[in-house]
């Protein structure tokens, strides 16, 4: 038995049960968790949802980019979730260039599923074919729409997506494409309140937020942002959740609650 292991039997959540919180209005809270001591903490607090993120490139390995990554250090840093957690659905980025073609994906999701242990993998844009071949192997996947890191030397910087009419009609689109090629979560990154909005009304399946406002199904900070840990300037979106706490464990779950009560993000940290 790992330290983390307990004697408690609590069932990990499904991707059946975020759908239902989507159905009966409950928000879903998640957070980035990149190894054991903060997975044990986060699923202690209650947290619905861990991300293992490829941003554990910036705050982890202190890249200035998420491209350096690899599966490698992706499945390494899945596995230390997993060991820890009891509840939380574990979800893992398919880190860049690991979702070329098809056949890529799909060893590279099994990576992160049988070693790792997540239970969905999620890829950057539009990659409907990928997606759709994905989910015939039995591998749930979570799309990731708006700004993606992956393609920042594309976009020119880390700025909001979806601004003029055409690329919020292209963003609904790519959502529903997504959706009907199988996704089962949707994440949207630094897109317009209103936009994200919209996209969570028309979509069936649950759409987590972050710089995406109040109104999406769910909220997802990167861990080290929202615990002011680290030099990298904290977004615009984020909060330092520390302030007024007592220590990590009340931070992690005074976020819990405000994305529970539809308290975060406020206009403060939308556009
Ligand atoms: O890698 C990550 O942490 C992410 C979130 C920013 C959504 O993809």
């Amino acid at each position: 038995m790992n330290q983390y292991a307990s004697t408690a039997t609590l069932k990990p959540l499904s991707i059946i049960d975020l759908a239902a919180m989507k159905q009966r209005c409950e928000k879903i809270s998640c957070l980035t968790a990149y190894d054991a001591g903060f997975s044990a903490l986060i699923d202690k607090v209650g947290v619905d949802v861990m991300l293992v993120g490829d941003s554990l490139g910036m705050v982890i390995q202190g890249h200035d980019t998420t491209l350096p990554v690899t599966i490698r250090d992706m499945v390494y840093h899945t596995r230390c979730v997993s060991n820890a957690r009891q509840r939380a659905f574990i979800i893992a980025d398919l880190p860049f260039m690991t979702y070329s073609t098809t056949v890529i994906a799909a060893k590279n999701a099994a990576k992160l599923m049988q070693i790792g242990g997540a239970q969905m993998v999620k890829l950057e844009g539009p990659r409907i074919e990928c997606v759709r071949f994905l989910v015939d192997q039995g591998i749930p996947v979570c799309g990731h729409l708006g700004l993606l890191p992956q393609s920042i030397n594309q976009l020119g910087g880390y700025k909001v997506q979806g601004k003029e009419k055409a690329a919020a009609e292209k963003l609904l689109a790519d959502a529903h494409e997504l959706q009907q090629a199988g996704a089962g979560l949707l994440v949207l990154e630094c897109v317009p309140a209103a936009l994200a909005k919209e996209i969570s009304l028309q979509l069936t399946i649950p759409v987590i937020g972050i710089g995406a406002g109040v109104d999406c199904d769910g909220q997802v900070l990167v861990l080290y942002d929202m615990l002011n840990i680290g030099t990298i300037k904290r977004p615009r979106f984020s909060r330092n959740f520390m302030t007024g706490a007592a220590n990590i464990e009340e931070a992690i779950s005074a976020y819990h609650q405000a994305v529970k009560q539809a308290l975060f993000p406020t206009a403060e940290h939308s556009f």
